[in-house]
């Protein structure tokens, strides 16, 4: 037996009793490695005439080839047996509940939490959604909604103003959803049924009050639309977001400069050790103002007066979200604080729906 066909038989051998992929690595380095036996081989090549290498030249270079190839069979022969031994020793159990990830620990704030069963509440009714910016023009903001320039209720709103522009108009930053009317008005042809959530701002702060706050503003117009109406979709709406059979609420005469007649509801509750409690009680707590459109806007924002009709209300998001889920102080929904959000915070998944139930 010659040389090559002897050391052949003997790698062969080595490469066939490896036990893993280190000792395999162990046999490739010892033969083809820098000090190996067949790069030793190799290397004599060189020194060879060539009739020599001529036939040593097939003879080496097939060994080496040979062994190339044993070496990978070999390694995935021991990588599919370290496989078939992990997959038999190693078992999961499927029904083992889930560690906590992003999607547990992340909340929901309660102000997105209503704005999402409120519209939820009002899609079921037939509105839809309409949104405006926060920065807007005095026109929108008052001008068309029948405030006249001097009048004192544009004072009333504490507004936050832009500096004058050239022309000496001024942006401001809205102090009520009741603009998206007038866009909504201006955009679309009646009839309209919409809601405009969005944040408001005026300059005020206490436990109740933030410079930013939340409203929630209603809209229909058609042509036979009446006060009956808005009473039934506000009885409908608070029953469904409170969560209670039956809700009684009271009408007072207001202002507002854009409807006539103006309307402040206010539903019964009953507080109780710091809770409160509706649809039964002896308090009363105001929760909008409301009417119906008056002329003036609608000429305003383009549509007559004489064919049309309709009405409105504005309703404070945060004053309603603290009520439903006993939250004392508005200031803590804008602190950024986890651990508030934690506590008062929804999950994620639990999107509310009228027939999944609101607030999970
Ligand atoms: N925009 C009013 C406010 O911020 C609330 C309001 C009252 C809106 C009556 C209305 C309405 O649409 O009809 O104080």
């Amino acid at each position: 037996m010659s040389e090559i066909t002897e050391l052949e038989a003997r790698l062969m051998a080595d490469v066939a009793a490896t036990a893993d992929e280190a000792a395999l690595e162990a046999v490739r380095v010892a033969a083809l490695g820098k000090k190996g036996a067949v790069s030793a081989l190799l290397a004599t090549l060189g020194k060879m005439s060539p009739e020599e290498r001529k036939t040593q030249g097939p003879l080496i270079n097939g060994l080496k080839d040979r062994l190339g190839e044993a070496l990978s069979a070999r390694r995935a022969a021991l990588r599919d047996a370290a496989l078939d031994q992990r997959l038999a020793t190693e078992t999961v159990d499927v029904t083992l509940p889930l560690p906590d990830g992003p999607l547990d620990r992340g909340r929901i704030h309660p102000i997105s939490q209503v704005i999402d069963e409120l519209t939820a509440i009002f899609a079921d009714m037939g509105f839809s959604v309409a949104e405006g910016p926060d920065i807007e023009t005095d026109d929108y903001n008052f001008t068309r909604l029948n405030f006249p320039v001097g009048h004192p209720a544009r004072d009333m709103h504490d507004t936050f103003f832009f500096p004058p522009k050239e022309d000496g108009s001024r942006l401001l930053l809205r102090t009520h959803t009741s603009p998206v009317q007038v866009r909504t008005m201006l955009s679309q042809e009646p009839p309209i049924r919409v809601i405009c959530p969005g944040r408001t701002y005026r300059c005020d702060s206490d436990q109740t009050h933030t410079p930013m706050f939340h409203q929630v503003e209603g809209l229909v117009i058609d042509k036979g639309s009446h006060l009956g109406h808005l009473k039934w979709i506000l009885a409908e709406f608070c029953k469904a977001f409170f969560e209670v059979d039956q809700v009684k609420m009271r009408f007072r005469p207001s202002f507002f400069p854009f409807t006539e007649p103006s309307l402040e509801v206010d539903i019964q509750c009953r507080r109780d050790k710091g809770e409160i409690r509706f649809g039964e009680g002896e308090d009363w707590l105001e929760i909008l103002g409301c009417g119906m459109v008056h002329p003036n806007v609608l000429r305003n924002c383009g549509i007559d007066p004489d064919v049309y009709q309709g009405f409105a209300w504005g309703m404070g998001i945060d004053r309603i979200a603290m009520l439903k889920y006993g939250m004392p102080d508005l200031r803590a929904f804008f602190e950024a604080d986890v651990r508030w959000l934690d506590h008062y915070g929804f999950r994620p998944l639990d999107f509310p729906t009228l027939a999944g139930g609101l607030s999970g």
